[in-house]
């Protein structure tokens, strides 16, 4: 599958709109007060991967190009059953709705590796990699690239929240750096730091409003709520009873947070911007089933990463082992811990925080077969996103969702 997917670059087919994006972030965050420009200038000198408004851009595109197909079939006649939407407009089934029946399948908890969920997905990766360079964007089969007005306002939207929780999160991690720029509370204070992030993400409400589109609003208010959430949860698993608990309570509840804490965004952005393309129910189901796996995927690599590079900084320095020095224990060390339960149980509930335990942990994570189970782990996840995916019609843009996903299960950063 790996040599089919390449050709199509992710960035490449939305470069221009992430142009767009910066300068609409940049006026967005214009206020009254000097103070607080000089804050969200500096915040914004050096943009991240940008990889939540990539995907909400390239799944609109993907989602609109369905839509469009939908209509040259509806007028053509050969469209199926039709039906109104809840906004009372006309929304029609076309043949391609038949492949959304089995979207149930793909939802996911450890111990629900069903036999006809892994057939779906095998059949669903074999028509990925089928024909692929048909679908090349310079061959343009008609494919527009179309993305709405609204969805690129939501893809700002999900950048704002974003870089807000990642100012609030420098605070509560007490990081010196981000993104290789001293930390906005290192360089501001944490009372700046606090109020600007506020302040974006008072913005990103604002511009959500504008949408006016109250489903919509629900989605991402719900994102927010996670994050705060998915951050008490992380506090709070030094919980000395979690580890007596069942093996899988212990993984259900690491995957909850990493739901909570960095999915729930790929998830209802992704579900909103299905919406505001005005596609049916499924097909936003299998958008947020995509986002919500990608997202998984995505932070497994994260806690992965932690101990294979040295690419998390503690006190301005780059470190191996920073989730461990803040208390964290993510995949790796449970997987270690289901190895070495009477050694590592009691150093997992103290989080870590004897003189030993970091090193002691390390070492266990690296000796068994912990980190070759985190990535059986991740391409789990990638592969439910890809088979989600692929329950939407080849477009170049879905190819280039696929490229994505790929590339950062393999992203080294
Ligand atoms: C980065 O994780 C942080 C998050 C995924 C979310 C942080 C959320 C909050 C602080 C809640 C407040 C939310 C809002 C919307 C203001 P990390 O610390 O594991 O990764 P890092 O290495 O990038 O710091
Ligand atoms: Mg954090
Ligand atoms: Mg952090």
């Amino acid at each position: 599958v790996k040599k089919d997917m390449e050709g199509i670059d992710p960035i490449a087919l939305v470069k221009e709109e992430l142009g767009h994006m910066s300068d609409n972030i940049s006026r967005l965050l214009e206020s009254e007060n000097p103070t607080l420009n000089k804050v969200a200038k500096y915040y914004f000198q050096s943009t991240g991967k940008q990889i939540r408004p990539l995907v909400v851009l390239l799944l609109s595109q993907a989602v609109n190009d369905m839509v469009k197909n939908r209509q040259e079939i509806s007028a053509s006649g050969a469209a199926g059953s039709s039906g109104l939407n809840a906004a009372g407009q006309q929304r029609s089934m076309d043949q391609e709705d038949y492949r959304f029946m089995d979207v149930s399948l793909f939802d996911n908890s450890l111990d629900n590796d069903s036999v006809v969920r892994d057939k779906l997905i095998r059949s669903a990766l074999a028509e990925a990699s089928n024909g692929k360079s048909m679908y090349l964007p310079t061959s343009n089969n008609g494919y527009g690239l179309v993305v709405l007005p609204p969805q690129r306002r939501l893809a700002e939207i999900t950048e704002l929240i974003h870089t807000a929780s990642l100012i609030h999160d420098d605070i509560v991690d007490q990081a010196a750096t981000r993104r290789g720029m001293p930390a906005t509370h290192k360089v501001f204070g944490n009372k700046m730091a606090v109020l600007a992030g506020d302040f974006f993400l008072a913005r990103a409400s604002m511009s959500l409003a504008r949408l006016r589109n109250p489903e919509v609003v629900e989605l991402l208010a719900t994102v927010i709520m996670d994050l705060v959430e998915g951050e008490f949860k992380q506090l709070g698993n030094s919980g000395s009873s979690k580890f007596n608990e069942s093996e899988l309570d212990v993984f259900n509840y690491y995957l909850q947070k990493t739901y909570l804490k960095t999915a729930s965004l790929f998830a209802n952005s992704s579900r909103a911007t299905a919406i505001l393309g005005n596609t049916s129910d499924k097909c936003a189901e299998v958008a947020y089933l995509f986002g919500k796996n990608l997202g998984i995927a995505f932070q497994l690599v994260d806690d992965l990463l932690d101990f294979t590079t040295t690419s998390k900084m503690v006190a301005g320095k780059p470190v191996q082992g920073a989730d461990m020095k803040l208390g964290i224990a993510t995949a790796p060390v449970l997987y270690a811990w289901q190895e070495n339960p009477g050694v590592l149980g009691p150093l997992i509930a103290r989080r870590f925080k004897e003189p030993d335990d970091c090193k002691i942990a390390w070492d266990l994570v690296h000796s068994g077969q912990a980190l070759a189970k985190t990535r059986t782990l991740v391409h789990l996840y990638a592969e439910k996103a890809m088979a989600s995916l692929c329950l939407l019609p080849p477009s170049p843009s879905r190819q280039a969702l696929l490229n994505l996903t790929h590339s950062l299960i393999y992203r080294k950063f």
